[in-house]
């Protein structure tokens, strides 16, 4: 990877030694989702507040529920514990979290509405989520890195949109297809927030970056290009021109092929892969450029056992010669036994059988 930069970030950590381009023996672990239901202590904290966002704007609970894992296992990263659905709620488009039914906004859908939002409100509403990184930068192991995050701005807009969860994306796609200036204006907005709220993250204390693109799948070649790669190219170079050397990590879920491309064009450092990717494919085309994270399927790691065994070694095996960072696919899945998350630690570690 010469033709990368060096990394001025703590280059004793095994997560930034292996995005700034180097293997790492055993490669650095963490796995999206790693806080949350379905660890006990989790749950417990959680019981202490009445909505989810909550959590997330409680520095002192946000701090605990992000250390948890890392307390249980040693992962090598912790990720901020907070959600993407943070931006639009500090834009000025209330985000409630409808219990077992998911997130639920007002939607957006009109240049009428997109200028009824608040840009300037943003820092003001996310400055807990700016206090919880800096005491978590301070309370961390020191070997072990902390990632902050956002969403793309494409998964975003689809919340946005929708006014929440969705099977079709018809609203939100229909829109960027009738109107692209007008759903242009919306995706302008989310990527100049994301890019702050991405650069006052680094600023208190984050030390990589990961960006979720979990609907990027959902895209045709040209909308792909469009509203995936050129919102994340923006995102990638102003943050890069604030924060020279950070790392950042980008998820563009279920992109298939056009995982290339992305790598290709949007400047990132890592790119995570969902377990749809074939192995031997991204060794041999996205991992001479970038460090590659991934990608065990989170229902293996729920089923646990042999198959979850075989599934790691795999990557390992397959990934192992160059940069990775071993992770999950998608999110751990609510219902997974908390005893598997140590097995495959064990496996990834060389320690298991
Ligand atoms: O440990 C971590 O990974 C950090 C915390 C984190 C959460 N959400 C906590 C959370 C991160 C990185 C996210 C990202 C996120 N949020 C994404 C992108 C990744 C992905 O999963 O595709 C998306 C699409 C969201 C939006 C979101 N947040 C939805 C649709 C939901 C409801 C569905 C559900 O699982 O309940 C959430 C809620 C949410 N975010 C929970 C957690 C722990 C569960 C809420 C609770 O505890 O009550």
């Amino acid at each position: 990877m010469s033709e990368r930069s060096p990394s001025p970030t703590d280059t004793t950590k095994p997560l930034l030694r292996a995005l700034a381009g180097r293997p790492v023996q055993p490669p650095p672990v963490w796995l999206m989702r790693q806080a949350g239901r379905y660890l006990p202590e989790y749950r417990e904290v959680r019981s202490r507040v009445s909505g989810f966002l909550e959590l997330c704007y409680t520095p002192e609970l946000a701090v605990e529920v992000t250390l948890q894992p890392i307390r249980r296992y040693g992962f090598d990263a912790a990720i901020l514990f907070s959600d993407i659905l943070v931006v639009p709620d500090a834009l000025g488009q209330p985000v409630r979290f409808v219990e077992g039914e998911g997130p639920r906004l007002e939607p957006v859908r009109s240049a009428e509405e997109v200028a009824r939002l608040e840009p300037d409100r943003l820092h003001e509403h996310l400055a807990p989520v700016y206090e919880t990184v800096r005491r978590l930068r301070r309370e961390l192991p020191p070997e072990v890195a902390l990632i902050g995050f956002a969403g793309a701005p494409w998964t975003v807009a689809t919340y946005m949109v929708e006014g929440g969860s969705s099977r079709d994306f018809a609203r939100v796609r229909g829109w960027g297809v009738a109107e692209p200036v007008g759903f242009g204006a919306l995706i302008r907005l989310v990527t100049e927030a994301t890019i702050e709220y991405l650069v006052k993250q680094v600023e208190a204390g984050a030390e990589a970056l990961q960006l979720f693109d979990s609907w990027a799948g959902v895209l045709s070649e040209d909308e792909f290009g469009r509203w995936a790669i050129e919102p994340m190219r923006q995102i990638v170079d102003a943050v890069k021109a604030r924060c020279p050397g950070v790392p950042i990590i980008g998820f563009p879920r279920g992109a298939g092929v056009m995982y290339a491309r992305y790598v290709e064009e949007a400047g990132i450092d890592a790119v995570s892969l969902d377990s749809s990717v074939p192995l031997r494919w991204a060794a041999e085309t996205l991992q001479p450029r970038v460090t590659v994270q991934g990608n065990l399927d989170p229902l293996l790691l729920l089923s646990g056992g042999e198959p979850m065994k075989r599934g790691a070694r795999r990557i390992l095996e397959e990934l192992g010669g160059g940069p990775m960072v071993f992770n999950l696919g998608h999110g751990v899945i609510k219902e997974t036994p908390p005893e598997h998350v140590a097995e495959l630690l064990e496996i990834v570690r060389g320690s298991g059988g």
